[in-house]
C-alpha cells in the first residue's frame, strides 16, 4: 500500500532510540522528511544520518530537551524555517520512573507533568497553527497501554498518559473541521533500550535474557515482545492521507495483552 508520505514533513520527538527512532525510519521508508528531537547531540545526529543515508531522505536533528517550553519554540520554529511546513507531529518523550505512589514527592510528579503531559500541549500547540493554515495535519501521541488496563507501578506515566488522552479528544473536536487528526497509540511492552533497561535490571542467578523475555510475553497472547517497529507501523498509517477519517481515538499494540473486551 501506497502511504502517500512521499515529501511530507514530520516532526518526531525523542527519536534518537527506542519507539521514535523506529517511528522516524518507518516514515522516512515511506519518503517522509524527518525532523528528529532529543537531548543526546551525538547520539541524535548518529540517527538522523543514518536514517537519511538509509532512505534516502532529508533529516533535520535538533537537541531538544521536550520537557523545556523554551526548547518546543526553539525546536518548531527551526523545523518550520528549514521545512516551510508540518504535515505530522509525533510527540514522544522519555518515560517516568517506575515506582509506587508514595515513592514519588513533588518533585517527580512535576518532572513527568512536564515530560510526559506539557510537552505534548507545548508542541501540539505550536504546530497546529501551521497545520491549518495547510488545511491538514497529523498528531500522533506515543503513549502507553497503562491507559487502557492496570500497570503495576506506573503511577506517573498513567497519570499523566491519561491526561493526554483527554487532551487528544479534545483537540481532535477542535481541529477535526480543518482536516487535522488526533489520535493516541498506546504500545504494551516493545523491546527498547528502556524495557531491557527495566527487565534486566535485576536478573534473578542463573537465568538468561532470552528466559526472562520469555516469562515476561507468557501472559500476552501472542506470546512475545512487540517489536518497536510495529507500534512505528500504526504511526505511519495513522499519519497518511488515508488515515483520514480515524480521529480522536487509541489503539493499543500490544500483542492482545490488554484483556477487556471493549
Ligand atoms: N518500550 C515500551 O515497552 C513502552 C511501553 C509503553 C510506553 N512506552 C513509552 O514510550 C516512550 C518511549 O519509550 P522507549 O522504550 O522508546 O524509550 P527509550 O528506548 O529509552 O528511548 C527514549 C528516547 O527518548 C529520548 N528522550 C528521553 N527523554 C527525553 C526528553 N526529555 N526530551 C527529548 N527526548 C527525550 C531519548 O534520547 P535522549 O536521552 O538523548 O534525550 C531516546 O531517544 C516512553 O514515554 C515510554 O514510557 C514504552
Amino acid at each position: 500500500m501506497d502511504l502517500q508520505l512521499k515529501g511530507k514533513t514530520a516532526l518526531v520527538l525523542a527519536a534518537s532510540k527506542g519507539l521514535g527512532k523506529a517511528t522516524a525510519e518507518s516514515l522516512a521508508k515511506e519518503g517522509a522528511d524527518i525532523v528528529l528531537g532529543a537531548r543526546n547531540a551525538e547520539i541524535l545526529e548518529r540517527t538522523a544520518s543514518e536514517i537519511s543515508k538509509k532512505f534516502g531522505v532529508r533529516t533535520l536533528s535538533i537537541v531538544t530537551d521536550v520537557s523545556r517550553a523554551e526548547d518546543a519554540a526553539r525546536f518548531i520554529e527551526t523545523a518550520v524555517s528549514e521545512y516551510g511546513k508540518i504535515d505530522i507531529l509525533v510527540n514522544n518523550a522519555g518515560g517516568p520512573p517506575f515506582g509506587k505512589f508514595e515513592d514519588f514527592p513533588d518533585s517527580e510528579w512535576e518532572q513527568a507533568f512536564q515530560q510526559n503531559l506539557m510537552s505534548t500541549v507545548r508542541f501540539s500547540r505550536l504546530a497546529v497553527p501551521h497545520m491549518i493554515s495547510a488545511g491538514s495535519g497529523r498528531i500522533i501521541n506515543i503513549i502507553s497501554l497503562s491507559v487502557k488496563t492496570y500497570l503495576e507501578n506506573s503511577v506517573l506515566s498513567t497519570s499523566m498518559r491519561l491526561a493526554v488522552v483527554g487532551m487528544a479528544k479534545m483537540l481532535s473536536n477542535e481541529l477535526g473541521p480543518h482536516q487535522i487528526t488526533v489520535n493516541n497509540v498506546a504500545p504494551g511492552i516493545m523491546l527498547t533500550d528502556r524495557t531491557k533497561e527495566t527487565l534486566f535490571k535485576h536478573m534473578p542467578p542463573g537465568k538468561t535474557e532470552a528466559e526472562m523475555l520469555a516469562e515476561r510475553a507468557k501472559d500476552i497472547p501472542i506470546r512475545r515482545i512487540g517489536r518497536p517497529e510495529e507500534l512505528a507501523a500504526l504511526i505511519s498509517f495513522l499519519a497518511s492521507p488515508i488515515a483520514g477519517y480515524i480521529t480522536g481515538t487509541t489503539i493499543a499494540v500490544d500483542g492482545g495483552a490488554v484483556r477487556s473486551i471493549l
